[in-house]
This record gives structure tokens, C-alpha cells and sequence, in this order.
């Protein structure tokens, strides 16, 4: 049986970034009782302007690093839940330089779930598909909740620490957490260092979209507004140590998305550059949802793919002051990796 948990007054790490902004957007639009405190250090990936507007007696911004426990002391007391969103994301970026990741991803998780211990306050971990290594294109399997672990890159190595530490949280300390492990988001607020967003806004500069090695890799699209109210569902209804893996049956290979792209954006299919491939580039992810919609009742709601792409690229094509500032400098990075 399930017990309703009923939060008031949340932390939500990253809430600048790309999934944490539309996590606090969502917060914001669906449950008008709930107050957000956004903790964020604004990195290269944070953008103050993503929580912008929204009502300033509902959502409390404090710049900080989740690694720092005096500020945590500071401000966890009085919140009855911290959502943990904040990350070193970006695999590529993994490769080029892994320390910031295992400060961020596994150090920062370690200060939340002492903070949230000693606070004793309800924590949800918000974590990746790509723990669990790849699967063969070939494979009519999908990643499920007993999935090993068997992380690739130094980015999803140390989300997989992170989860770790999670689990024996629950397990040594009866820590109130759960943990969701979701697949590739897309929609607005995503850096322009993504592989979506790239290739839309190097169409809207006049560049050539770059698909790495034979662009035959299988990712599991979802739209990040699904996997907001799939959070929401686990923080409210999950059980307690659990994990549930977040998916809506969107798996595509990366040519076919930059296609879909390229005929939306009114170009040739074939208006694209092949650049040098990924280390250890992961093959295919897929994710088996069964356990989230079977036991916590959650649907996806934008399931036509094209469509959600086609409000994505609008959402580019609208907002040019909020991804321009980014994009030289992160293609002048990836051009000093050839890609
Ligand atoms: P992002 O890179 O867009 O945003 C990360 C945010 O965290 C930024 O606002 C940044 O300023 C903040 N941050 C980074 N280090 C920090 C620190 N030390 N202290 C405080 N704030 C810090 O990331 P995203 O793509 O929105 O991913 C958010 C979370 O979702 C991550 O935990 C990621 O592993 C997970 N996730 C992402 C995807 C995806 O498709 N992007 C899929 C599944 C899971
Ligand atoms: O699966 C969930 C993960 O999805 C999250 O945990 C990560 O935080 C998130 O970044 C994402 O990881 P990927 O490595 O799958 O995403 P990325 O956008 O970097 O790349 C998606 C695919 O596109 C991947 O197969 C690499 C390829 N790619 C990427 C870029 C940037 C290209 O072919 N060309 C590109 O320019």
C-alpha cells in the first residue's frame, strides 16, 4: 500500500538548469499549495532567467553549491523535501575533464543526504538510464529497475555513485528517499550543448548539424514536462527505497531525429556533417516503465514525438536571447574536439 506524501515547502538542487527549471515551472502550474526553494550554484549550464517571473512568494532562489554543508545547515531546516536535480550533466564534457563530476554529482549527493539525515526530511534522487550501461541495437531488451549497473562514461559512473549512496542511505540510516532513473529529455530550457538543441539552433546560424560516428545510436525521447509529472507522482505516491525508472516508449536513432529536424526546419534530410564519434559512445538505451505506471498509476502525456519537436524547434527559433549567449563558445569546444 501506498501512503500519500503531502510536501509543502521543497528544495530543488539545479532548479536553474534545463530539468530542474521545468521541474519548478510544473510545481509552479499544477499545485498552488507548494512552496520551492531553488538551490543552485549557476554554472555554465545555470540560467537565472529560466526561473524568471515566476511568483516570488512561491519561489525562493539562493545561489550556492550543493556541496557546501554550512549553507545546507543554513537552509534545509523548515523544508519537508529536497529534490536533487543538480548534476555535472554533460557526457562529452565527462570525457574533456571528469573532476567537476565527481565533486558535483557524487560529493554534492553525499552533503544532501547528510543535510537531509540530520534535518530528517523526505529526498528524491533524480538520476539517469544511462547507469545501466547500453544494450545491443539488435537486443529486444530494456532496461528494468533490476538492470545491473554498468555505467560507461565518467559522467554516468558518477550518476551511478550517487544512486549508490542513495540506496545505502535507506538501507543503513532509514533515510526517506526515492531515487528515478529517466532517458533523454527534450524540450525548452535544454543547453545548446545537447544534441536537440544543437543541431536546431547550428540550423538557425547557418551551420551544418554534426551527428557523431555512423548516427546509428538509439535514444529513449521523452519530453521533460513528462518526466516533471512522473517526479511529481514518485515524490507524492513512491515507497519508500524504491526506484523507478522513467520512460515513454520514444526510442529513435539519432539520424532519424536530426532528419525530423532538418524537414521541420525546411531543409535537405542529408544537409549534415558526420564528425568523429563519442569514447565509449553507448549504443542504445530503452527503458521498460512498467513498475511507474502499474503501481503509482503515471502516463506520459506528449507522446507524438513530432509534434513535441515541432514546439521545441518553435521554442529555439523564439528565443534567441535566451541560447545565443552559449553558443560560440560551445561550439568553438567541440570544434577543438573535432566534433
Ligand atoms: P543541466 O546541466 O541542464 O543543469 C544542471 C543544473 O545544476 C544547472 O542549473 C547548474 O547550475 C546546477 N549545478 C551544477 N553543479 C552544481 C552544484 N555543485 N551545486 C548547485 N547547483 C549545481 O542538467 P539537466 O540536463 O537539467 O539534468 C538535471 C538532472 O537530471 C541531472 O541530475 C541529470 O543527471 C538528470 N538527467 C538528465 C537527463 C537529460 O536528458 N538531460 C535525463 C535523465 C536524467
Ligand atoms: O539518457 C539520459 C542522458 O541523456 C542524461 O543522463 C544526460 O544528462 C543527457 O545529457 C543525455 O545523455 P546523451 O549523451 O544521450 O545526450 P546528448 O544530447 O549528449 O547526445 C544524444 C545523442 O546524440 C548521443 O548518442 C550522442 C549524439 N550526438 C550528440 C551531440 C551533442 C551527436 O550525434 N551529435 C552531437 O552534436
Amino acid at each position: 500500500m501506498t501512503t500519500m506524501f503531502v510536501p509543502r515547502n521543497i528544495i530543488v538542487t539545479g532548479g536553474c538548469g534545463f530539468i530542474g527549471s521545468n521541474f519548478v515551472h510544473y510545481v509552479v502550474d499544477h499545485h498552488p499549495d507548494v512552496h520551492v526553494t531553488v538551490l543552485d550554484a549557476l554554472t555554465y549550464a545555470g540560467n537565472i532567467n529560466n526561473i524568471k517571473g515566476l511568483p516570488e512568494d512561491r519561489v525562493e532562489f539562493v545561489h550556492g553549491n550543493v556541496c557546501d554543508a554550512a549553507l545546507l545547515d543554513q537552509i534545509v531546516p523548515g523544508h519537508d523535501a529536497i529534490v536533487h536535480y543538480a548534476a555535472e550533466s554533460h557526457n562529452d564534457n565527462s570525457i574533456a575533464d571528469p573532476e567537476p563530476f565527481v565533486r558535483t554529482n557524487v560529493v554534492g549527493t553525499y552533503r544532501l543526504l547528510e543535510a537531509a539525515r540530520k534535518y530528517d526530511i523526505r529526498y528524491h534522487h533524480i538520476s539517469t538510464d544511462e547507469v545501466y550501461g547500453d544494450l545491443a541495437l539488435d537486443d529486444p531488451a530494456r532496461f528494468t529497475e533490476d538492470s545491473p549497473y554498468r555505467p560507461s562514461s565518467p559522467y554516468s559512473s558518477t550518476k551511478a555513485a550517487s544512486d549508490l549512496l542513495v540506496r545505502a542511505w535507506y538501507r543503513t540510516f532509514g533515510l526517506r528517499v526515492t531515487l528515478s532513473n529517466c532517458s533523454n529529455n527534450y524540450g525548452p530550457y535544454q543547453h545548446v550543448e545537447k544534441f536537440i538543441p544543437r543541431q536546431i539552433t547550428n540550423i538557425l546560424e547557418g551551420i551544418r548539424p554534426k551527428l557523431y560516428g555512423d548516427g546509428r545510436n538509439v535514444r529513449d525521447w521523452i519530453h521533460t514536462e513528462d518526466h516533471s509529472s512522473a517526479v511529481w507522482t514518485i515524490l507524492t505516491k513512491g515507497r519508500m527505497g524504491q526506484t523507478y525508472l522513467i520512460g515513454a516508449d520514444g526510442e529513435r536513432d539519432n539520424i532519424t531525429v536530426l532528419q525530423d529536424i532538418l524537414r521541420v526546419m525546411g531543409k535537405p534530410e542529408d544537409a549534415f556533417d558526420h564528425v568523429k564519434d563519442r569514447p565509449g559512445h553507448d549504443r542504445r538505451y530503452a527503458i521498460d516503465s512498467t513498475k511507474l505506471r502499474t503501481e503509482l498509476g503515471w502516463r506520459p502525456e506528449h507522446t507524438d514525438f513530432e509534434e513535441g519537436l515541432r514546439q521545441t524547434i518553435a521554442w529555439y527559433e523564439n528565443h534567441r536571447e535566451w541560447w545565443e549567449p552559449a553558443k560560440a563558445a560551445t561550439e568553438a569546444r567541440y570544434k577543438r574536439q573535432g566534433q
